[in-house]
């Protein structure tokens, strides 16, 4: 018997809809929101009205790239959370009408999740990885170290006590005056850097956690002084900044992630979330994996960032296990694995 299952994904500024049948991706429609562009960031308000007004047309597309009509599926999933609760409201609201009206399952997924099934994606990628195995999430919400298992379990090794890894770049990036998102700017202009021109601080976390305000702070300091002696410091070492602030937060993610390999024994490595697109993270992981016998993986590119894709593909999973939710679930803004 076929499955086809409809998934949608609103927890932050994308507005995402994906078509899954028997575990195979039909379609994938996103649609970014600009509105954001000219504050330097995602501001909820705006976010959430942006997703209403996504939400139908995107939907709409998925199913007809998909060649599907709402009468073909057999459960509506949706992104429970971690994520802004305006967002996931707008999203959970349309997923809990929609299987009501069809009257079928509905599926809350976490987002975290998500993130780590998007590795699997598209199929025809011949390079997986194999369970049990550790993969690095880096987003501009999220920074966590997990374990997986199985699809659907996962434990959380090590996370962020302050903010994201994304969000370092993000917010380092404006105070250099660059647009937002500011991680795709400054790993371009990092290409032609030194990134051991500038040193910053690095944090001290105990176990396998990671911190990144310190960093953020050692940063504001260092332009502000740099400023007083000279106000084109930012223009005439842009590039210089950029690759030594790059530097500093790989060399972060990386030292735990070497930590967590050498506690669990497991050389199965990857990254996931939209940090992972990073050019010079994926350079590192790869020689630092060749030079210590691991494997890695990495996700395409589309997948990176937020999508229903990996929604989609998680309650495929979880369709499979019998794991639905009723009408009285509700969308969380703050949700471990
Ligand atoms: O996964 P994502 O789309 O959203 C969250 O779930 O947070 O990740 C967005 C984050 C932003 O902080 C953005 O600056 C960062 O991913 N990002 C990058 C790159 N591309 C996106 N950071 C560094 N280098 C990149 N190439
Ligand atoms: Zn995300």
């Amino acid at each position: 018997m076929d499955v086809t299952i409809l998934g949608i994904e609103s927890s932050c500024d994308d507005t995402s809809a994906a078509v899954i049948k028997n575990g195979h991706l039909l379609s994938n429609i996103m649609a970014g929101q600009e509105v954001h562009e000219k504050y330097g960031g995602v501001v909820p308000e705006l976010a959430s009205r942006a997703h209403q007004q996504h939400i139908v047309p995107v939907v709409d597309a998925a199913l007809k790239k998909a060649g599907v009509k709402t009468s073909d599926l057999d459960a509506v999933a949706f992104t429970r959370g971690p994520g802004l609760l305006g967002s996931l409201l707008v999203g959970s609201s349309f997923a809990k009408g929609l299987a009501l009206a069809l009257n079928i399952p509905l599926i809350a997924v976490n987002h975290l999740m998500g993130h780590v099934h998007a590795l699997f994606l598209p199929e025809e990628e011949e390079k997986k990885p194999s369970l049990p195995f550790l993969c690095l999430l880096v987003s501009g919400g999220h920074t966590q170290l997990i374990q997986v298992n199985n699809p659907l379990s996962m434990d959380v090794l090590g996370k962020t006590i302050d903010d994201a890894a994304g969000e370092a770049f993000d917010k380092c990036a404006k105070m250099m005056n660059l647009p937002y998102p500011g991680g795709p700017v400054i790993d371009e202009l990092a290409a032609d850097g030194d990134p051991e021109k500038f040193s910053f601080a690095m944090p001290k976390v105990n176990g396998l956690d990671y911190s990144f305000s310190g960093l953020k702070t050692s940063f504001l300091y260092f332009l502000r002084d740099r400023l007083k002696e000279d106000p084109e410091f930012i223009p005439k070492n842009i590039h210089d900044l950029a690759a030594s602030l790059q530097n500093t937060i790989i060399k972060i993610l990386m030292e735990k992630l070497i930590r967590s390999v050498e506690l669990t024994g497991i050389k199965e490595i990857a990254i996931a979330g939209g940090v992972s697109a990073n050019s010079q993270l994926k350079k590192t992981l790869l020689e630092t994996g060749k030079n210590r016998g691991w494997k890695t993986y990495f996700p395409a590119r589309r997948f990176t960032t937020d999508n229903a894709a990996m929604i989609t593909r998680t309650a495929y999973f979880m369709y499979l296990t019998g794991k639905f939710d009723t009408q009285d679930v509700i969308p969380k803004a703050r949700m471990m694995l």
